[in-house]
């Protein structure tokens, strides 16, 4: 096995959570190919290119154990000591050595058996603890592990059962699953892992990259995997409406000579940062630093005096109807003590109700993570924005995201695509994601010579772009033989919807064709032979139901892949909770939400939604069906 991090004592563990920070330029937790010829030109070694080359190659290949075309922290530690002392692993030490100058890393061999985990964040945990606590203080079913100790391990156990997380999933995507599907009373190994299948594959549909997370990894409660999921859903449910469709407000936001457009394309962590320094403006106050590609902190306000600013603008003011007065307290702006200051701006914050996620010391280090979600927090609960009635805004631009974009984009982020995309289109219109998608379908890309990667140069940006648009659709017809007529690379440039959507779909339909064609030992799969397993799995499970295609009006009702699911699964549908006979568009959606879930939860990573079954959605339909039949196919 390559869990090798048992055999690693924690200093050294230590020492190579630093170098694969140094390797992993774009901070994703993964080193992928680029990454190491990047390394390796900074590095600036005197070898020839050819050598570089070799090293990477053998690099990528011994250490990609899971072949998903990166190097995983776990894969670094396992290839760091295969390669103690081979050429290979020497020149790779000294890349990483050159590059920061200073760094040494495993400069013992010594593996001691003292340190068995990977490390993780105290902060987080004791954050995360405590807003679950509160999340859920309500939930009956949640009475058995709530409210957990954030100064102990009790988060790790509690979440060993799945139901705190399909909780928390539910919370930030209302609806995601379907209460009736999770296992609650007497739980077994087995109706847990179940449970955590539910949420596992209900993370993976809203967006959560869990590619290298397990039940197994959950039920032991391994920390850094589930603050690493935890944190993942909780910002999706922060971030929710930090997004000017469900938020129109926001466009208070217009920065002179901007347009809805402009603003539409930023992040949600760019809006909040926007919307902090909009309140500190007014405030008359110095705004906070922007976000800066190499910087990561969002928030530099280590000093809680832009806090207690921010605070102080958003405070209700009492002059709306029903609205309370809350008078922020600035007598702690003054105090001398970093932390004291702190923590009476955290005081305030409380009278809030919004003294959530950081702690006076998260405060005065910086902590990314948390302080950005104590940003989000406040603007959740205290926007304090008003809608702007200027009539030169074109308020006709703003149309929601449809639930295919969704899907899309959900689909994308789960697989851990770099940036993360918030918008369909303005976040492909470099390709770069494309690309990597290219990667996941098994098409090989040229990183290193057909590619243009950020920084891109301020004069000439959109060439740059445009360059990898056109890239990525020779690929789509050269290599994966996609269907590509009248599409340029121009059209993804300029973040065209349907021609984007129409390659889109064909990564997406192939990716799902290709995990069953690996399950099927390779064998070509198309349309008409997953309808006919799925007829052929019915009926020899003794059911009625059937299906022609995947637009047949029958699959409206759900009752084909709830019989499916029960035929895969023998006894895992109640059917006393299915609707039958004449249906009405409630009795369909009500079969479609459990149907979903039940997917989810015997193990098929279904990312369609239950609107996509009523309205018989043919492709999102056939994406169901095959991720079903992949779970058929699966000897569990
Ligand atoms: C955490 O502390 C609480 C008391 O606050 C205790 O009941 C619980 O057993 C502890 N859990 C773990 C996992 O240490
Ligand atoms: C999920 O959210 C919906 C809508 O908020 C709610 O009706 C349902 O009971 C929730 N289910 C769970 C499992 O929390
Ligand atoms: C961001 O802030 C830095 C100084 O903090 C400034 O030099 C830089 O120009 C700013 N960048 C943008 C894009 O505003
Ligand atoms: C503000 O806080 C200071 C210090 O905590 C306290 O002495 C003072 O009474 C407070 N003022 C009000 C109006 O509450
Ligand atoms: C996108 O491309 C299609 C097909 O070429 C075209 O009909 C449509 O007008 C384009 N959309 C926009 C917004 O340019
Ligand atoms: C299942 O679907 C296939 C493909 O349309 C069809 O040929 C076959 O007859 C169907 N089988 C049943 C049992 O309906």
């Amino acid at each position: 096995s390559w869990e090798m991090a048992g055999k690693i004592s924690k200093d050294e563990l230590e020492e190579l959570q630093e170098a694969f920070r140094k390797v992993d330029l774009d901070n994703n937790g993964f080193i992928s190919d680029y990454e190491l010829h990047d390394l390796f030109k900074e590095a600036n070694l005197p070898l020839p290119g050819y050598k570089v080359r070799e090293i990477i190659q053998k690099l990528m290949l011994e250490g990609d154990r899971n072949k998903d075309n990166k190097i995983s922290f776990d894969e670094f530690v396992a290839i760091f000591h295969e390669l103690q002392s081979s050429d290979i692993a020497k020149t790779f030490r000294k890349a990483i050595n050159r590059k920061e100058g200073i760094l040494a890393i495993g400069g013992t061999s010594e593996l001691s058996s003292e340190g068995t985990q990977h490390s993780f964040s105290e902060e987080e945990r004791y954050a995360f603890v405590n807003w679950i606590n509160k999340a859920l203080e309500n939930d009956p079913d949640c009475k058995h592990v709530l409210p957990m100790d954030p100064n102990n391990d009790s988060l790790f156990k509690a979440v060993g059962d799945g139901i705190v997380l399909c909780k928390m999933i539910n919370l930030s995507v209302p609806d995601t699953i379907d209460e009736r599907t999770i296992n609650k009373k007497k739980l077994t190994p087995f109706t847990a892992q179940e449970n955590l299948n539910l949420a596992l594959n209900s993370a993976s549909a809203i967006g959560c990259h869990v590619v290298n997370i397990g039940a197994l990894d959950l039920r032991e409660g391994k920390p850094h995997l589930v603050l690493g999921l935890l944190w993942q859903i909780i910002k999706i449910g922060l971030f929710a409406d930090i997004e000017l469709s469900r938020n129109e407000a926001l466009a208070a936001l217009l920065r002179e000579g901007e347009t809805l457009e402009d603003l539409m394309k930023l992040s949600p962590e760019e809006l909040l940062l926007r919307w902090a320094n909009f309140h500190l403006e007014n405030a008359g106050y110095k705004k906070i630093n922007n976000f800066s590609s190499d910087i990561k902190i969002p928030f530099d306000n280590s000093d809680s005096r832009a806090y207690f600013h921010l605070l102080n603008q958003i405070a209700p003011k009492g002059v709306k109807e029903d609205e309370p007065c809350i008078d922020i307290n600035m007598s702690g702006f003054n105090e001398k003590d970093d932390l004291r200051r702190a923590e009476s701006m955290l005081q305030q914050a409380d009278r809030l109700g919004c003294r959530q996620f950081v702690t006076p010391a998260d405060v005065v280090s910086g902590n990314p993570k948390l302080n950005l979600a104590f940003v989000a927090n406040l603007f959740n609960k205290y926007p304090a924005l008003t809608k702007p009635e200027n009539q030169d805004i074109d308020w006709g631009l703003l149309e929601g995201e449809t639930r295919e974009e969704r899907t899309f984009r959900n689909w994308m982020n789960s697989l851990g695509v770099n940036p993360h995309v918030n918008h369909l289109y303005g976040d492909l219109q470099d390709a770069l994601v494309i690309l990597q998608l290219y990667e996941k379908i098994k098409v090989p890309v040229d990183w290193n010579n057909k590619v243009n990667k950020p920084p891109y140069p301020k004069i000439g940006t959109n060439m740059k772009k445009l360059e990898n648009c056109n890239y990525a659709v020779e690929l789509g017809k050269n290599e994966a033989k996609f269907s590509l007529v009248g599409i340029g690379g121009q059209d993804l440039n300029d973040g065209n919807a349907t021609l984007t959507l129409a390659l889109v779909w064909q990564l997406m339909r192939r990716y799902t064709l290709n995990v069953l064609e690996d399950l099927g030992d390779g064998q070509k799969v198309n349309d008409d032979i997953i309808v006919n397993w799925v007829n052929k799995t019915l009926s020899n499970a003794g059911k009625k139901t059937k299906i022609t295609n995947f637009k047949d009006k029958e699959i409206s009702s759900s009752l084909p892949v709830l019989d499916l699911i029960d035929a895969i699964q023998p006894g895992s549908i109640s059917y006393d909770l299915v609707k039958t006979g004449r249906l009405s568009e409630d009795d369909k959606l009500e079969n479609a939400k459990y149907a979903v879930s039940m997917a989810r939860k015997i193990g098929a990573r279904v990312y369609a939604l239950p609107e996509d079954l009523v309205e018989v959605k043919p492709k999102m339909v056939m994406t169901v069906f095959a991720c079903l039949m992949g779970r058929g196919m699966k000897k569990v």
